[in-house]
């Protein structure tokens, strides 16, 4: 399989598509086991080391360009460190990850974790500081260009309305529920919006816009930024629009920028701006939600996980249910 050839047309070799799943599936089978348990970074090393170990399964030679923090920050899956199996042989692939996504939800038991991760070609992916992002996403179908962060959410919500054929009290908005969304909140109120409320997990909220049956029409919110670049993955491979804005509290994160060659700091970056060319986006439920089942152990002795798999060269998005003898 992987000629070259095929590796010198694109980087995401098919057979890595599929792949891709068994890395995420690793992570969410081994944060599983801490779901409910209250402690957020046990679930996350958990996953962090299954994710780490699955990686190397893989022909490739990867640079994980959004990870766990810096080198001096984190162990494993840090920024800059490689990955794959073929270092210096096979196809040269930048990864974003976040082997669990929603430490607090699997602590917690609650619904919409993930392990979740997106790869692209080398260079392919925004290389985000670990800041906030302040997001604004809609669901596919509409004219490009309908939401602009430059605008206030009255104005995005009446603009995605209009082009939906309802009033704006109609629009239905996933938000993080978070002090410093109070006065958004009351904006999307005083408009009559239906106003969705997550305790965690932007990832799934912002992909929750391109999916009918969540009813969720928008997202809007500050979260981070790496979970900004996931999510806008996502939304390349399934269509659906994006905006995001990087947001530095003080001169450490304004340094990170600088550090990673960001220089235009209000910068407002469209979905294509974050991740081009080529690129997949996989996922596997840790806890279940509005995306995925989360990992469940049977009577039988077995467990059952269920994944995502799109790539957007392809628009192909495929669903996988697992079964695996629960170990
Ligand atoms: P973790 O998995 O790192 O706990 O992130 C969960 C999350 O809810 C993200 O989905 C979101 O982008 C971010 O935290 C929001 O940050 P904060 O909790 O500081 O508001």
């Amino acid at each position: 399989m992987n000629s070259t050839t095929d590796t010198a047309r694109n980087p995401l070799d098919r057979i890595l598509v599929l792949e891709m799943v068994r890395v995420t599936e690793a992570a969410a089978v081994a944060a599983s086991k801490l779901i409910g348990r209250g402690d957020e970074k046990a679930a996350d090393a958990a996953a962090v080391e299954a994710m780490r170990q699955a990686f190397d399964e893989l022909y490739m030679d990867g640079t994980v360009v959004i990870g766990e923090g810096e080198r001096d920050e984190a162990p494993m899956l840090y920024i800059g460190e490689k990955v794959g199996g073929a270092p210096g042989k096979g196809p040269k692939i930048d990864i974003a990850l976040d082997p669990l996504e929603g430490t607090t939800i699997t602590a917690k038991a609650g619904p919409n974790s993930l392990a979740v991760l997106a790869a692209a070609g080398e260079g392919d992916l925004l290389n985000a500081p670990d800041v906030y992002m302040d997001k604004l996403a809609v669901g596919p179908g509409y004219p490009d260009g309908i939401i602009d962060l430059a605008k206030s959410p009255t104005e995005n919500v009446k603009a995605v309305a209009k082009a939906k054929g309802v009033e704006p009290g109609e629009i239905i908005v996933c938000v993080l529920d978070r002090p410093r969304h109070a006065d958004l909140i009351a904006e999307l109120r005083a408009l009559g919006c239906g106003v969705v409320l997550i305790g965690d997990g932007d990832v799934a909220g912002v992909i929750a816009v391109t999916d009918e049956d969540t009813t969720i029409d928008m997202y809007m919110g500050q979260g981070g930024a790496p979970e900004g670049v996931l999510a806008a993955a996502a939304l390349r491979c399934v269509g659906g629009q994006f905006n995001g804005r990087l947001v530095f509290r003080n001169d450490d994160e304004k340094a990170r920028a600088a550090k990673w060659g960001i220089e235009d700091l209000d910068r407002i970056y469209t979905r294509d701006d974050l991740v081009k060319g080529d690129c997949i986006f996989a996922a596997t439920g840790v806890t279940s939600g509005s995306l995925l089942e989360g990992v469940k152990y049977r009577r039988n002795g077995k467990m059952t996980t269920e994944s995502v798999v799109m790539r957007a060269s392809s628009g192909t998005v495929r669903w996988i249910k697992g079964e695996h003898q629960a170990k």
